[in-house]
């Protein structure tokens, strides 16, 4: 294994992790997978290497305890780490707050700290669109700034973001790339990796696949009474092979040196703006279906609309997303259909 060319993905049998492993081997690059299979399952590795035709190492560690990630450490070379561990619910976290700021940041700063120790050079961050909450201004750029988060998941978010600048800083070796994720949906066309969620999703298109699976009864569109065209809000749904492969290019780019700043930010989005009854109604046409769903209640703390301004990733990152919202709600409803053996 090429030092350079290999990938530590931490939360690598995760839904986004498990994704980018695929598009990261596509780009010959080789990985090692680490999960603690927390909010995941060692089948999404097994299905990594089912598409990919490669055998993976995978290794069980939670990013949270310092010794067994330094064993990673020693047993592999690498000068890029992508970290994806955390975790992800936003309501969970308002209730379970310590949990959050335990498990969120402990893993980043361990992740820091080893590379730090072991000389290793590049780390990418999942970071998310929540660090922008309700903007002044739409589409948001990266200079857009990022309003008081609203919850401690939200707050993770943002508080790793400046831990990795500030260690950028103040390690001359370290390299560090945020990438703020808008809305990852959908699944790999070969439907063997997907969103696994566990219990009742959370998330608008599981909430969607589900009940047209006919596990959920009806789907809830909170509230059609914002100051949007249609009532309901505005998101910016990013296919997840499209973000996995924002991943690649991002990787390109701090192996190739081709950084122009140690820390970096891009926004990983399509730029174009979808609400939840647009959402709904083009799930129902590319799959010849109906959907029960009812208007209810706006959400506490959704904001009306939030999608990304891209130019900076098109440009620098040379990447922009490409597949069609209705592609990708076909591969949405391909895979729930090959989860619940449909
Ligand atoms: C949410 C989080 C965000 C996090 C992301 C992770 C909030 C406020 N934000 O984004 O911080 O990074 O998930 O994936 O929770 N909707 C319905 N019915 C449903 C579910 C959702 O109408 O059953 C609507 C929501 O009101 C929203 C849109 O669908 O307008 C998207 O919701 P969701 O998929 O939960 O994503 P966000 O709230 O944008």
């Amino acid at each position: 294994m090429d030092s350079n060319k290999t990938v530590l993905i931490s939360g690598g049998a995760g839904y986004i992790g498990s994704h980018t492993a695929v598009e990261l081997i596509n780009a010959g690059y080789d990985v090692v997978i680490i999960d603690n299979l927390s909010n995941s399952d060692a089948a999404a590795v097994e299905g990594v290497e089912k598409i990919t035709g490669r055998k993976i190492p995978f290794e069980i560690v939670d990013t949270c305890d310092p010794v067994a990630l330094k064993g990673v450490f020693e047993k592999y070379e690498f000068e890029t780490v992508i970290h994806f561990a955390a975790y992800k619910a936003v309501g969970e976290s308002m209730d379970k707050p310590l949990m959050y700021y335990q498990n969120n940041l402990v893993s980043f700063m361990n992740i820091v700290e080893m590379m730090m120790q072991f000389n290793r050079r590049n780390i990418l961050f999942s970071s998310s669109a929540t660090v922008y909450g309700e903007a002044e201004t739409l589409p948001v750029t990266e200079s857009t700034p990022r309003q008081p988060a609203t919850s401690p998941y939200g707050n993770t978010k943002q508080i790793a973001e400046d831990i990795l600048r500030d260690c950028c800083r103040a390690c001359a070796g370290l390299h560090g790339i945020a990438l703020r994720y808008f809305n990852p949906i959908g699944a790999h066309p070969s439907a063997l990796i997907g969103e696994l969620p566990r219990g009742v999703p959370n998330n608008l298109v599981p909430f969607v696949t589900q009940t047209a699976a006919g596990i959920r009864e009806c789907l809830s569109v909170f509230g059609d009474d914002y100051d949007t065209p249609d009532g309901t809000c505005l998101r910016d749904y990013i296919d997840v092979v499209d973000l996995a492969k924002a991943h690649v290019a991002a990787v390109n780019r701090m192996t190739d040196d081709k950084m122009k700043e140690k820390y970096e930010i891009f926004n990983v989005g399509t730029g174009n703006p979808v609400s939840v009854l647009e959402l709904i109604t083009t799930f129902e046409r590319v799959n010849d279906l109906k959907l029960p769903y009812k208007i209810t209640p706006r959400r506490p703390g959704d904001v009306p609309a939030v999608w990304a301004d891209t130019t900076l990733a098109n440009e620098e990152l040379g990447w922009k997303a490409e597949r069609s919202l209705d592609d990708t709600l076909r591969s949405a409803w391909k895979w729930e259909k090959h989860v619940r053996g449909l």
